[in-house]
């Protein structure tokens, strides 16, 4: 069977199948098509978990596992909501972007009135961005977030991981056309965490018991500036590339039009806070 070419539900299949107890689905998956949820939907697959994903294009979940079932829809609609989460007892709810609404949805279907067939454990994307003392407006976002779950009355598990990893293809724009990265921070570090592997603690969550009522905060191994990371990409794909604290267009406003400066040609480089090798 070709990858992608598995049972796929629309969402009254998915809640008319699940009623008459003919899908084995029960665990529910959001953002399965994303930088985290592919590796999720893998690892679960790999512990034989039955899957049920919600997909907004099932085109670009085809590399997904086969007998993962699949609804199409957003978080956006409440009917896609309902079918989805039919028979579900574990449900992972990433929701992108910053508004509530979508948790809102997700959280008041899964909510109680609890019974045999009500959603038994959430386990919440959140962030890192709501600890510390001082809440920047994205860390106010998802603590709101964190309290929608927290009053919908579900048992769950909050992961609260800190900044990806993949956050870096945002520079494969300045990189591709000028050979730099926007440094916004200098001096500040982070530790990026593989978005693989807050798929594996999700996935132990959702398939171990005892992790109701836990939150767990994930980092990478090792803090580093946006210069670090700049440093190690050159290293590793072999190419120069810099860390600049402005970029070349924002420093060169008063360039003549229809005459690009040298500042903004291709293959000029800021001036670097870092210099990558290769
Ligand atoms: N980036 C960070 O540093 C960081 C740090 C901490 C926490 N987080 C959290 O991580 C999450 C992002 O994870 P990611 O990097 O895996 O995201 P991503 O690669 O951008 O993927 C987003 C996923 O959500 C799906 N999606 C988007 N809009 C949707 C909608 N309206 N209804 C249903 N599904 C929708 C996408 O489906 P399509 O394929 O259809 O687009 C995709 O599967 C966010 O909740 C963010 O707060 C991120």
């Amino acid at each position: 069977m070709p990858a992608g070419a598995g049972p796929r539900l629309s969402r009254d299949q998915a809640s008319a199948g699940a009623a008459a107890g003919s899908s084995a689905a029960d665990r529910w998956i959001t953002g399965a098509t994303g930088n985290l949820g592919r590796h999720l939907v893998r690892a679960l697959d790999a512990r034989d978990a039955e899957l049920r994903l919600l997909v907004r294009d099932p085109a670009r979940a085809a590399a997904l596992p086969a007998r993962a079932e699949r609804v199409v829809g957003g978080l956006g609609e409440p009917a896609a909501l309902e079918g989805a989460l039919a028979g579900v007892e574990k449900m992972f709810l990433l929701t992108p972007g910053i508004g509530a609404a979508h948790t809102e949805h997700a959280v008041a279907t899964s909510s109680p009135p609890p019974g045999p067939e009500g959603v038994r454990h959430l386990v919440h994307l959140s962030s890192a961005t709501l600890l510390g003392g001082q809440r920047d407006v994205l860390g106010r976002r998802h603590h709101a977030r964190e309290e929608i779950v927290r009053a919908g009355g579900v048992p769950a598990t909050v992961l609260r991981p800190g900044g990806f990893m993949t956050n870096a293809l945002e520079w494969v724009g300045t990189i591709g056309a000028e050979g730099y990265v926007l440094d916004p921070v200098g001096p500040g570090r982070i530790a990026p965490i593989d978005p693989a592997d807050v798929a594996a603690v999700a996935a132990k969550v959702l398939t171990e018991d005892g992790h109701r009522g836990t939150e767990y905060v994930l980092t990478g191994d090792e803090c580093l500036t946006v210069a670090e990371q700049v440093r190690i990409l050159a290293a590793t794909l072999g190419r120069s590339m810099a860390a600049a604290s402005r970029s070349v267009r924002h420093a060169h406003p008063a360039r003549p039009s229809g005459r690009a400066s040298r500042a903004a040609r291709p293959g000029h480089r800021p001036t670097p806070s870092a210099r990558g090798s290769g």
